[in-house]
């Protein structure tokens, strides 16, 4: 179980296996859907793009196997022949997230069962059962023999372990997961007592007298809390157990090369706990897809990036898939908007990704993606996104020396915890179908919109170096880790604690005596009822700030025991009550927030903490413009993303490797434009800043 014991803090990763000599740049490659004389064509255009990296492999397993036991890596070898011939580095793929059909015929048991009972059809991809020992013998032996055919070929220079692993199959309720779950809940319980108490199964006489009456919690009336919660552990460690079969394969065939496989990274909770996952791989890849009707899609884009960089330690991260274009599964499928291709790119570089993939490299004609948008769009080369697309690659050529350097000076840490968002889900709330990760986003636009860049770190991660911790309706949170934000804010941090943290401890039990429970005690204050608002309702505070959506029945003591009331609710049932406070603890600060704030009104809290704190920005620029410093061994880079529609200016110097121009004290950028400055010594004001060396 890996679920129930926290990693230590990855260590960081360089560039020393880095499957390109340079920032990578290419995409998911399928030239099994297309005749050679495309696939020739393919090497010119990726030639005139810059392409160094391709993703091959991933839905080829009826390829290299067309029928059970036969094997044929005829295409294979011709492709990895001819992408080394032009240079090209392979990101070879396990083919497992696509079940040939022979295999659906001869094992239909394989197929995931929802909650009902019903598997789902062949086809599709990623149809199986993480815990079935069918599929995982027919996977690991073709996985076997791909790893023992293609190694020692120098164009394989990294796996990518099967694809998005859990998306499509992150749950199921087959016979096989029925067994492997109570397992899994007798290991982590040992007695029935235990689990009994764990799960709280009293109420409702869900009592168990045996192991052998536990399901999976699949199509009741309603379920408890501490078995959904579990059962999402349970599911993550069961793909994780296929991740970890896989990987020993290639490790014995070819350990020097590197071994990764692509998150889904985005708000959270995610289908598997990628955090508790991370340092399981050689280096942290994601996919990352943006919604294009979504004005602050680069602020969501950025909050994704930011997730990554913990994950990787601190250091670069592989920004495995995006699109050039639109996607095709949105009810809408817009198109990005002039230069945003290249905006977006930039973001996750400036963010700690040093490489920028996309689905796909050509666009298909046929299957399920065929209105997918790809580096090579249907239009062909003539188009406006090919025409970015080799930009982009000029650009990346233009930033190689940023390779490896790492993100600086962070001062700001938001604390986020999958397991937490699954606590959120697993069970009925206040607010039902509420969005973990809002409370952080929220948070997190604030910082954006103040260039300020803060590192989404879980909650055992160390926490010293940092200015301001965030804990962002961290409902669920450890004995341990919160004893630790109290440490930090003791050693003289600051800290802002939001709603609905602290709520419930590791098993989904309400920690009782007034809320936020496992933070009460650092705040120094009580709430005894929440008081949720409807999507229309507002609540004015006396400072004029405005809540939306939720409120709480919020005491303070009144014997001048340190908390100071920032704020009072001014309306609504909770009128009177104190809705933000601050209290001074040891050295530092803390204080609550039981309000959801309007965007503009936590945008004024967000300054006065950060100025309380002494958090400086990357730099001086006007809303709407990120700002984001890079450091290596001897230089400082500054990313300065314009994402607005009107020319701006940023405070800065430096010689941007976009253009060579050199900048001194002030850098115009024209509407939507990017520049990346080495700022050569002009950062060196002699802090380097905390967080970061
Ligand atoms: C990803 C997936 C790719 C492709 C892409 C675009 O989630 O890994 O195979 O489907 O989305 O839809």
């Amino acid at each position: 179980m890996t679920s129930s014991t926290e990693p230590t803090r990855a260590t960081r990763r360089g560039t020393a296996n880095w499957p390109t000599a340079g920032l990578s740049f290419g995409g998911d490659y399928s030239p099994e859907q297309w005749p050679w004389e495309t696939v020739l064509e393919d090497m010119v255009l990726m030639g005139e793009a810059g392409v160094n990296l391709v993703t091959l492999g991933v839905f080829s397993w009826v390829v290299h196997e067309p029928q059970d036991g036969r094997f044929d890596f005829t295409w294979l070898d011709r492709m990895l022949d001819l992408l080394h011939e032009h240079g090209i580095s392979v990101d070879l793929a396990t083919p497992t997230a696509a079940v040939p059909m022979w295999l659906h015929r001869l094992h239909p048991e394989i197929l995931p069962q929802d909650e009902h009972g019903h598997p789902l059809a062949p086809g599709g991809r990623l149809g199986w059962c993480a815990s079935s020992p069918v599929f995982r013998s027919y996977a690991l032996r073709i996985v076997e023999r791909l790893a023992s055919h293609v190694a020692g070929h120098p164009a394989v220079r990294m796996w990518h372990i099967s694809n998005e692993l859990g998306g499509g199959n992150g749950r199921c309720h087959c016979p096989v997961s029925n067994a492997r779950f109570r397992d899994w809940v007798e290991a982590k319980y040992a007695t029935v007592d235990a689990l009994n108490d764990a799960w709280g199964t009293a109420f409702w006489g869900n009592t168990y007298s045996s192991f052998a009456e536990v399901t999976t919690p699949s199509g009741v009336t309603a379920h408890n809390p501490g078995q959904l919660l579990d059962f999402e552990r349970f599911s993550s460690d069961e793909l994780l157990g296929h991740y970890r079969a896989e990987r020993a394969v290639l490790q014995r065939w070819t350990p020097h090369v590197p071994i990764t496989t692509n998150f889904m990274v985005g708000l959270g909770p995610d289908v598997v706990d990628y955090t508790r996952w991370a340092d399981e791989t050689d280096i942290v890849a994601n996919d990352h897809y943006t919604y294009g009707p979504d004005p602050l899609r680069h602020q969501e884009l950025a909050f994704s990036g930011d997730r990554m960089r913990a994950m990787s330690g601190g250091g670069p991260w592989m920004l495995m898939e995006h699109a050039a274009g639109a996607a095709s599964w949105h009810p809408i499928n817009q198109p990005k908007r002039p230069g945003e291709l290249i905006r977006h790119a930039l973001g996750h570089l400036a963010r700690g990704s040093d490489s920028a993939m996309f689905f796909q490299w050509r666009a298909s004609r046929l299957g399920t993606e065929q209105f997918h948008s790809a580096m090579l769009p249907h239009a062909g080369r003539d188009s406006r996104i090919f025409r970015d697309i080799t930009t982009l690659g000029g650009h990346l050529r233009a930033l190689r020396e940023v390779q490896g350097s790492v993100v600086a000076d962070v001062q700001v840490a938001i604390l986020h915890d999958n397991e937490a968002g699954w606590a959120v889900k697993s069970g009925l709330k206040p607010i039902n179908r509420p969005s973990y990760a809002e409370s952080a986003r929220a948070v997190h636009n604030a910082l954006f919109e103040r260039a300020v860049t803060a590192d989404i770190v879980p909650p055992w991660a160390a926490l010293a170096d940092y200015r301001l911790v965030v804990v962002p309706g961290l409902f669920l949170v450890s004995d341990t880790n919160a004893r630790a934000v109290r440490d930090y804010v003791e050693a003289g941090g600051t800290v802002l604690v939001t709603w609905f943290s602290g709520i419930v401890d590791e098993v989904n039990t309400v920690r009782t005596g007034g809320f936020p429970g496992a933070f009460r005690d650092l705040l120094g204050v009580s709430s005894e009822e929440f008081s949720p608002l409807t999507v229309e309702e507002r609540v004015a505070l006396d400072n004029g700030w405005t809540a939306k959506r939720w409120t709480e029945f919020m005491r303070a003591p009144e014997d001048g025991s340190g908390v100071e009331i920032v704020a009072r609710y001014a309306g609504g049932t909770v009128s009177g009550a104190p809705a933000i406070t601050r209290r001074t603890v040891g050295a530092g600060a803390a204080w609550y927030l039981s309000a959801d704030l309007e965007a503009a009104d936590l945008g004024a809290l967000v300054d006065r903490l950060l100025s309380e704190s002494g958090v400086e920005p990357a730099a001086a620029v006007p809303r709407g413009v990120e700002a984001v410093r890079r450091r290596s061994a001897s230089e400082s880079y500054l990313f300065l993303i314009n994402h607005t529609a009107e020319p701006a200016w940023a405070d800065a110097s430096g010689t941007d490797l976009l253009t060579g121009t050199l900048h001194d004290g002030q850098v115009p950028l024209a509407a939507g434009a990017v520049a990346v400055l080495r700022e050569s010594g002009a950062w060196s004001t002699g802090s380097q800043g905390p967080g970061r060396p």
